[in-house]
This record gives C-alpha cells, sequence and structure tokens, in this order.
C-alpha cells in the first residue's frame, strides 16, 4: 500500500485514470504478485473448433457443456478455470451469414451462467439478459440468427454482478461470423486466419487464478495471456495472415503496436470489415473491442523476431507474443484496396437523441469501494432507460462524467443487439480506426462521444454497460427496449 508511483503504475494512470493517485488509499497499479513467467517460451495455441452435432438445411446445432477445468498457466501447477467445453478460451464457433446457430449449453459449474454473443444481432431471449440465468445442473438453448455481415464476434458469460469473476475464470470463447462478400476479398484464411483473445490474469505462487476485483476498479493482471497461454511464440512463415484480436480483458486498454516499427494493418472493427484496408503505428483496443489486421511477415528475413506490444503498458505487460519467422512461403494474393462499403447514417436520419451519463455512483462522499452508474441510476432488470421504436435511427450521446471534475476511469460503453457507427468525439470526427461498424466505444474521462444505430432487427429487452467488467457488475448497467 501506498507506494511511490512507478513509471508503470504512472502510464496505466495515464491511459486509464487522469488523476490516479488520488482514486483511493492506493495508486491504482497493476497487481505484481504473480510467480514469474518466461516470457515467449510456450507455443501459440488455437481453441479448437466446435463441430456441430448435427446440421440440417437452415441450421447447424451445437452443443457446449459449461465444466470446471484444469489450466497449466504456470508450468507444472494446476489453475481451476470455469470453461466452456472445460477450457479457456472456450471452443471457437465458424459460422456463416443466413445459417442459424443453435447451441445448447449445460451448466455443469457451482455457479449460475448466462451466455451472451457479443456483437450479435439475437433474439431478447437469447441475448443472454442477466437474469435469465442457467442453474447449475440446467441447460439452456440460444438460437442465433446470424442475418448479419462477416464479424469477429465473441461469446461469454453474462451473469447478474459476476460476469467479471465468471469470465476472468475462463468463461470467454470466439465466435467467427462468415459471409459471402468476405469469401470474394481472398483474405488469409484456413490457418492464416488467427484469432487472438488477449486477456491478462493474476497468479497465487501456487498457479491458482487470483481474482481481484481491486474494489471494483477493475481486475487488472500481470500476465498477459492470448488464448489462454502467457506471452506465446508463434512460429510463421513469410506471408500474409489475418489477425482477430478481441481484447477480452476484465479492464486492461491496449494499445497495439509491432516491435518492428512497421505499421499494422487494419481490416475490421467491432463488427464488420473497413470500407478499406488502414495502416496505423499503433491501435487503441478497449475492453471487448475487435480490430482485424493483416501482417505480411514477407517484410521480415526467415529467421526475425516481431513482437505484438501493449503500448500502454510497462513492464512484463508491455509484450503480449512474439512472432518467428520460420520458414519463407509464397504469397501471391494482394490485400484488396476495397474491402466493403460502409454507408454513413445521416444524424438528420435520427427520430431521437439521447443522453447517457456514466460516472462513479456514491454522491459526494468518497465510498472506499466504487460504484458505477449510468444516468444516476443502479442497474434493475425491471427498468428500461431508454425505448426506442423498432426501425427508427436514434443518436445516443454518451459522456463520461468525471468525480469532482478530475478523477475518472475510461468507460468502454457497449450496446447489445445493434451495429452502430461513431458520429463524432467531442464534436470532433472520430479516428479512421473507428470508421466501420462498431459495437462498443471507449470514452476516456471528461469526454463524451456520440453514437447512431437503427434498432432494427427484434423487440425486447437488452443491454447497455461499460464493459470494464467490474464496473459492469457495480452497477453501470442498464436494460433498454426496443418497443
Ligand atoms: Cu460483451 Cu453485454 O457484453
Ligand atoms: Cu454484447
Ligand atoms: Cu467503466
Amino acid at each position: 500500500m501506498d507506494e511511490p508511483i512507478t513509471r508503470r503504475q504512472a502510464l496505466v494512470v495515464g491511459g486509464q485514470l487522469l488523476v490516479g493517485a488520488a482514486i483511493a488509499c492506493r495508486p491504482f497499479g497493476v497487481p505484481n504478485a504473480s510467480p514469474q513467467i518466461p516470457r515467449f517460451r510456450y507455443p501459440f495455441r488455437r481453441p479448437p473448433v466446435l463441430r456441430p452435432v448435427r446440421t440440417d438445411e437452415t441450421t447447424d446445432y451445437y452443443e457446449i457443456t459449461q465444466r470446471v477445468g484444469r489450466a497449466d498457466i504456470l508450468a507444472g501447477k494446476h489453475a481451476t478455470i470455469w470453461g466452456f467445453d472445460g477450457i479457456a478460451p472456450g471452443p471457437t464457433i465458424r459460422a456463416r451469414r443466413g445459417r442459424r446457430v443453435v447451441l445448447r449449453h449445460t451448466n455443469r459449474l457451482p455457479v449460475p451462467t448466462v451466455v451472451h454473443l457479443h456483437g450479435g444481432a439475437t433474439p431478447p431471449d437469447s441475448d443472454g439478459f442477466p437474469t435469465d440465468a442457467i442453474a447449475p445442473g440446467e441447460a439452456r438453448t440460444y438460437v442465433y440468427p446470424n442475418e448479419q455481415p462477416a464479424a469477429t464476434l465473441w461469446y461469454h458469460d453474462h451473469s447478474m454482478h459476476r460476469t467479471g469473476r465468471n469470465i476472468y475464470m475462463g468463461l470467454a470463447g470466439l465466435y467467427l461470423l462468415h459471409d459471402e462478400e468476405e469469401d470474394a476479398l481472398h483474405l488469409p484464411g484456413g490457418d492464416y486466419d488467427v484469432p487472438l483473445l488477449i486477456q491478462e490474469r493474476s497468479l497465487h505462487a501456487d498457479g491458482r487464478l487470483r481474482y481481484d476485483s481491486d474494489r471494483q476498479l477493475g481486475a487488472l493482471g500481470d500476465v498477459v495471456l492470448v488464448n489462454g497461454v502467457p506471452w506465446p511464440r508463434m512460429p510463421v512463415c513469410a506471408r500474409k495472415y489475418r489477425f482477430r484480436i478481441v481484447n477480452g480483458a476484465n479492464a486492461t486498454v491496449l494499445r497495439l503496436a509491432l516491435s518492428s516499427g512497421r505499421p499494422l494493418v487494419q481490416i475490421a472493427t467491432d463488427t464488420g470489415l473497413l470500407p478499406e484496408p488502414i495502416e496505423h503505428e499503433s491501435i487503441a483496443v478497449a475492453m471487448s473491442e475487435r480490430v482485424e489486421v493483416v501482417i505480411d511477415f514477407a517484410q521480415y528475413p526467415v529467421g526475425s523476431r516481431v513482437l505484438l506490444r501493449n503500448l500502454m503498458a510497462d513492464g512484463p505487460r508491455d509484450d503480449i507474443m512474439c512472432f518467428d519467422v520460420v520458414c519463407a512461403e509464397r504469397d501471391p494474393a494482394l490485400l484488396p484496396r476495397r474491402l466493403s462499403t460502409v454507408d454513413r447514417i445521416p444524424v438528420a436520419a435520427a427520430a431521437t437523441t439521447r443522453e447517457f451519463v456514466f460516472a462513479a455512483g456514491g454522491g459526494e462522499s468518497f465510498r472506499p469501494e466504487s460504484h458505477w452508474t449510468i444516468n444516476g441510476l443502479d442497474f434493475d432488470a425491471n427498468r428500461a432507460i431508454a425505448a426506442p421504436r423498432l426501425g427508427n435511427v436514434e443518436v445516443w450521446r454518451f459522456v463520461n462524467r468525471r468525480r469532482f471534475g478530475i478523477i475518472g476511469m475510461v468507460h468502454p460503453v457497449h450496446v447489445h443487439l445493434v451495429r452502430f457507427q461513431i458520429v463524432d468525439r467531442n464534436g470532433r470526427a472520430p479516428g479512421a480506426h473507428e470508421m466501420g461498424w462498431k459495437d462498443t466505444v471507449a470514452v476516456p474521462p471528461g469526454e463524451d462521444a456520440r453514437i447512431i444505430a437503427r434498432f432494427e432487427g427484434y423487440r425486447g429487452r437488452y443491454l447497455i454497460h461499460c464493459h470494464n467488467l467490474e464496473h459492469e457488475d457495480h452497477d453501470m448497467m442498464a436494460r433498454y427496449d426496443v418497443a
């Protein structure tokens, strides 16, 4: 407690808090207690692709059992995890636009669970509302129509007040949606289409997971996992790869860059392909956001090593994984200049404009336990704070209000059901990297963002919430209804 702010903490403070040292009785820092784990030693792993138990003309049927499993994050020591099919991340589901997925989850865990397909346009009874829990020993079937463009989605727990712990324990997996528009682009596919689910964890000395919500500020960690492996090493050939990067961390904002200084070529945002590839020196990815990038390892001689780094962190957390270029390979395909069309929805099309204020709760007293609200309200499953009409376009303005005018944390605001576009941030156009379809927008302290969406698909109850999972759990979440 009260250790001086190290450079690492200062950087985290710079990234996530404006005046961090004052937030509580100790500086908002990263737990640094996990046993040392060598970086770039463990082989990169992809989660297995789930096979349907049966298929018919319209539908693929899947089954997943949620159960306790074991992960050896610290070599030779066992960590208990809660996994879809007992693994963390869970199996990857590959879906196609226009083909329905019917997924039956059986809960063999000691706790109730809820499953949400993040980024999916899903009917309300399959969207994973926090009160629609699967009790231990029971099962629930979720239906995903997949009537939306190709995108990198992910599925995860959404339990009332327990999402942070449950995802930390392992309840997350990838859901990759393909379509014909994407097929026609001949992007790197098969083994060259690689998901990277990035998370952070802390470990006890005996290798068990240590979940510390840090007084609801957000669970950080000092071990970086990619697809469940700490700082993995991925052998690659000197050719193009497509990486689907998901920030699956509870509370860590990433700023991705390559150690070579070469740009990352971004091709997609949360819920779809960009109009054209964009080069970036670095890309910020807040919790639950996705970016897809193409890295062409032909730019590097065989034998070189390139690191994927997180510029927001310092110390071991600033590395994510490494790529070792181990083989030459012919790769004649060029990355297309045009990827997709993203027609901007004009603000004039909006029937309604609403404002949502994201702030710390607790009135003027500074509570030792942080507590978070939307429009001053705690989560109430029975109260909708907005009710757009089916088919209407609306503009929603998200305001991140600082406490006492100075203290604040970034809130990645996620809206269920819809894909949206960012209209502006603080009245100015958003960055090129977020000009595509989004389902989450990171709003830094003291700032605001306006989004525009058409509320189409289904009537019913949905959610809007901060995707810092400890903020979501305590209580920065609200129900909205499509009426
Ligand atoms: Cu990724 Cu409501 O969640
Ligand atoms: Cu979601
Ligand atoms: Cu938040």
